[in-house]
C-alpha cells in the first residue's frame, strides 16, 4: 500500500529540517516495509516569489489528494512588506481553513535530559506532559475584521458555534481518554459570550464521560499556572487565539521550541504536521537549525494518520536516546553542539 505524502518545505530552516523528515521516512519505509511517496510542492515565501500566491492552487489541490502533509516553516522578514492578504502565513490559515482542520494539537514534554535547558526551576518543570487542543478554523483567525479609513476603529469579530466547539472538544476527550484523563478548558467566561458557549459545550460533553476528569481554568490564571504548575496540565483544550498564545508559552518549558511538533486535523481531508517553531531566517542554510520537532512531527504522522505505533515509538525512542545521549542542537547547547544534518544522522542511526 502506498502511502502518499505531500511536502511542503516552506521558508528561511524548513528545508533543512524537511530534508532530515525525508531520510527518517525513506529508512522507516525500508526498514518497516512501508512504500512512502513523497511529493514536494512550494508554500509560504517560497510560493509568493514564484507565483505571487503563498499557497498555490496547486498546491492546495495536491494537499487535499494527499493521505498526509507535511510542513516545514513559512514565514520572514523578507515578506513584511507584502500586502497581508499575500502574507506567507496567510497561506498557512487558507490551508487550515480549506482543509478545515479544525483541532491543532501540540504535546508538550519536558524531557529529563533536558531539564537544565528550561527555564523553569527543574522541580517545577520535571515531568511536564500535557498537549494543547487549540481550535484552528474558528474564532478571531477567521470572523469578519475591518479597519475604517481614517484608521482610528478597528474590529476583530470572535464567533463560534456549538457544533465547531463541539467537534474540536470531541478531540481533546478522545486524547484524554488515552492519556491522564484530565482536560483543562481555558477560556474567559468571566468576560465573554464565545466562553460561555464553550463551557456549556464541555459540560455537557463532561456529563457523559465520568471516566474524564474535566476543569475550568480562565486564560490568565492559565498563563500562569503553565509556569508555576505545569504538571497539572494533561489535556489543555482552548480557542484558536488562546491556544496560540498559550501553546507558545509551554513550547519553552522543555528548553527549546525547536523539540515541538504539532498535528491538525479535521474529519475530510488530510492531516497536517509541522513543527511549532517558526522559519527562523536569521539562521537558516548554517546546519544549526534543530531537526527534531520535524522528526517527531513524522512520528505524530506514522502514529495518527497511517496508525503506525510501531514505527512511531521507535522514532520517538531514538530521539529519546539522542537526547539521553546529550547530543544538542546550538538551540540546546549554544557552547557545545552538533549540527542539523548530524542530528539526523543520530536518530537514523538509532532507529536502527
Ligand atoms: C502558529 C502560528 C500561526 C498562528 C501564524 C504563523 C499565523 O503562530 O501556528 O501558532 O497564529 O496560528
Ligand atoms: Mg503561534
Amino acid at each position: 500500500m502506498k502511502h502518499n505524502i505531500v511536502i511542503l518545505p516552506g521558508d528561511g530552516i524548513g528545508p533543512e529540517v524537511m530534508t532530515q523528515a525525508r531520510r527518517l521516512l525513506q529508512h522507516v519505509g525500508q526498514k518497516f516495509g512501508h512504500e512512502f511517496v513523497l511529493k514536494e510542492y512550494p508554500m509560504g515565501g517560497a510560493a509568493l516569489d514564484e507565483s505571487g500566491l503563498p499557497l498555490p492552487p496547486e498546491t492546495l489541490k495536491a494537499c487535499r489528494k494527499a493521505d498526509a502533509v507535511l510542513l516545514g516553516a513559512v514565514g520572514g522578514a523578507k515578506w513584511n512588506d507584502v500586502p497581508a492578504a499575500q502574507r506567507p502565513e496567510q497561506g498557512l490559515l487558507q490551508l487550515r481553513k480549506s482543509l478545515e482542520l479544525y483541532a491543532n494539537i501540540r504535546p508538550v514534554k519536558v524531557y529529563d535530559a533536558l531539564l537544565g535547558a528550561s527555564p523553569l526551576k527543574e522541580d517545577i518543570a520535571r515531568g511536564t506532559d500535557f498537549v494543547v487542543v487549540r481550535e484552528l478554523t474558528g474564532g478571531l483567525y477567521f470572523g469578519a475584521r475591518g479597519i475604517n479609513d481614517a484608521e482610528s476603529a478597528a474590529f476583530d469579530n470572535m464567533t463560534y458555534t456549538r457544533e465547531e466547539i463541539l467537534r474540536c472538544a470531541q478531540v481533546a476527550f478522545d486524547m484524554a481518554a488515552r492519556r491522564r484523563k484530565r482536560i483543562t478548558l481555558v477560556d474567559k467566561e468571566n468576560v465573554l459570550s464565545t466562553s460561555k458557549l464553550w463551557r456549556a459545550v464541555v459540560r455537557d460533553m463532561a456529563a457523559k464521560h465520568p471516566d474524564i476528569e474535566v476543569d475550568y481554568m480562565y486564560v490568565d490564571n492559565a498563563a500562569m499556572q503553565i509556569v508555576r504548575d505545569p504538571r497539572h496540565f494533561d489535556v489543555l483544550l482552548t480557542e484558536n487565539m488562546f491556544g496560540d498564545i498559550l501553546s507558545d508559552l509551554g513550547s519553552v518549558l522543555g528548553g527549546s521550541i525547536g523539540l515541538l511538533p504539532s498535528a491538525s486535523r479535521g474529519d475530510k481531508a488530510p492531516a497536517l504536521y509541522e513543527p511549532i517553531h517558526g522559519s527562523a531566517p536569521d539562521i537558516a542554510g548554517q546546519d544549526i537549525a534543530n531537526p527534531l520537532a520535524t522528526i517527531l512531527c513524522v512520528a505524530m504522522m506514522l502514529r495518527m494518520s497511517f496508525d503506525m505505533e510501531e514505527e512511531a515509538s521507535a522514532i520517538e525512542s531514538a530521539v529519546d536516546a539522542v537526547i539521553g545521549a546529550g547530543m544538542r542542537t546550538k538551540d540546546l547547547d549554544p557552547s557545545s553542539y552538533i549540527g542539523t544534518v548530524a542530528m539526523g544522522d543520530a536518530v537514523l542511526e538509532r532507529m536502527n
